[in-house]
């Protein structure tokens, strides 16, 4: 991750977490989970390009609505891999989350929809609970038995 041009300046992993804001235990972790990269120094000590600090904070910004971490390496991997992630690369990745969040609203309204059937139901039958049986063709028919 990023190239020879961006190593010039480098941060250790205290750096890294006062600048960003992200505490050193969450900087190894998102290194642990492959969402970043350092590189050792002849003495060992861990050094990220001074660019992560743009890619931790897509991380930060991404966990805060709601991403999870899978999710986000997901994300991250159509990124430049050989530089730091530019304001038109936050735009893209803003606008696939922002589609993502939306289809997610829908989802979430439907599954609320058909819970407010159950409100007062109590069947939970397999047959005709929506949330029970979500794929059971007399679910789009819309909440709530069908049958009865
Ligand atoms: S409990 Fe869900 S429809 Fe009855």
């Amino acid at each position: 991750m990023f190239g020879a041009n961006e190593l010039g300046q480098t941060l250790s992993v205290g750096e890294l977490s006062k600048r960003s804001g992200v505490p050193v235990s969450a900087i190894h972790f998102y290194e642990e989970k492959g969402l970043i990269k350092s590189w050792r120094t002849e003495g060992n000590q861990r050094r990220f390009p001074r660019g992560m600090l743009r890619v931790v904070a897509i991380i930060k910004a991404a966990q805060s609505v709601g991403f999870s971490l899978l999710e986000i390496a997901e994300t991250l991997k159509l990124l430049p891999q050989d530089r730091s992630p530019s304001q038109a690369d936050w735009q893209k990745i803003s606008t696939k989350w922002k589609k993502d969040l939306e289809e997610r609203i829908t989802h979430m309204t439907k599954l609320k929809d058909q819970l407010n059937s159950c409100i007062g139901c109590g069947c939970l039958s397999l047959k005709e609970c929506p949330l029970r049986n979500p794929k059971d063709r007399l679910a789009k028919k819309g909440p709530g038995a069908a049958l009865l």
